[in-house]
């Protein structure tokens, strides 16, 4: 089969990552017999530099025209001062609005060669540790009508959020289809002992749990979600929730496996298109260093074969294979966890790990 990708590697360690994950999926084609053409594709900081706008129409455009995206990071020190609608996280929104990415899944999965990385304690997690953060990612507050005015309070600014029945239930209906591949259990995040969104998110979510018996739905306030997060994760399998708090709660998901050089997202829209970026941002003070760890994004293209692709069994070649290089002890920096004892593990760079990867598929 061919398949046309439209690859973003943006800035920071971005292109560092990215042309890694490429490697690896060109001996995925080989392997399996499949043709992966790729259409770059200028978004972010970068684009700011070359054509002076984070997301140019033309780049969108490609995007869509392509099966899949796959995305570096987007972002550095350099474009901090600009104004909110002129930064590369424009591009990132722009990017996820325009191709309508409205189901965000952020697994938080700990390898069991990494357990140690993990800052609870070991019986905590004991049994390993795999859960997935459902976002929401086109609505909102990022999304909702926000402003500034004169008050009698001096200068005021507001972000409104606003969900639909339709945005919710869509976004359940992703939640739902996935615990029936998993746990079966579904907690829904919300604050609906303060907020009328999360009122009718509530409810929106609970209608469509009728659909779906054989999973378990439960409802957590976001403040205690944290808590329990922290205090006891496995009790997780998929947790559903709004655009602002699953950004929230899948960085405090991502710290618990204590690699968040490891974590692969996917942003769906309808159908089987989907963008897919690690979790990581741009790590400008890594960049060009050599010493990123591509494993996040080497594991989004897995994500990808399974979810726009179909192709399950290449997507299980790819994660083996990561597995196995920790398995084999070897790591990158940031998941080398014992430094006192170098002879333990072997430490690696962004190129070494992307061919060892390749290398075992
Ligand atoms: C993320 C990021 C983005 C977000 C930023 C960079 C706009 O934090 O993907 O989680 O808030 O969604
Ligand atoms: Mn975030």
């Amino acid at each position: 089969m061919k398949y046309n990708i439209a690859v973003v590697p943006g800035d920071g360690i971005g292109p560092e990552v990215v042309a890694e994950a490429l490697k690896v999926l060109d001996r995925v084609g080989e392997k399996f017999g499949h043709e992966f053409n790729y259409t770059k594709v200028l978004a972010g900081g970068c684009a700011i530099d070359e054509v002076g706008e984070p997301l140019p129409e033309e780049s969108l455009k490609i995007c869509k025209e392509n099966d899949a995206v796959l995305l570096g990071a987007v972002g550095g020190w350099k474009w901090d001062d600009l104004p909110g609608d002129q930064r590369p996280e424009k591009a990132l929104l722009g990017l996820r609005k325009g191709l309508a990415l409205f189901a965000n899944l952020r697994p938080a999965l700990l390898f069991d060669e990494l357990a140690d990385a993990c800052p609870l304690k070991k019986e905590i997690v004991d049994g390993g540790l795999d859960l997935v953060v459902v976002r929401e990612l086109t609505g909102g507050i990022y999304f909702g009508e926000k402003g500034r005015k004169q008050t009698d309070m001096g200068e005021a600014a507001y972000d409104i959020e606003i969900y639909s029945e339709e945005e919710i239930e869509r976004i359940a209906e992703v939640a739902f289809d996935m615990a029936m591949k998993r746990g079966k259990k579904v907690t829904s995040v919300d604050k609906a002992n303060v907020l009328e969104s999360s009122r009718l998110w509530r409810s929106v979510v609970m209608k469509v749990a009728e659909k779906y018996p054989e999973v378990e739905l439960n409802h957590l306030y976001v403040d205690n979600a944290v808590m329990q997060i922290i205090r006891d994760p496995k009790q997780f399998d998929v947790i559903v929730t709004s655009n602002m708090f699953g950004d929230i709660l899948s960085d405090g998901a991502s710290q618990v496996t204590g690699s968040i050089g490891m974590l692969p997202s996917a942003s769906l829209a309808k159908g089987n298109f989907g963008m897919y970026e690690p979790v990581h941002g741009s790590a400008p003070d890594l960049a060009g260093t050599g010493k990123a760890n591509p494993m996040a994004t080497i594991l989004s293209v897995a994500m990808m074969l399974r979810y726009s692709f179909d192709l399950s069994e290449e997507a299980d070649a790819i994660e083996n294979a990561v597995k196995k290089v920790l398995a084999d002890k070897y790591r990158t920096p940031d998941i080398m966890l014992n430094e006192k004892d170098p002879d333990a593990c072997k430490l690696i760079g962004t190129k070494e790990a992307g061919d060892l990867i390749t290398a075992n598929i």
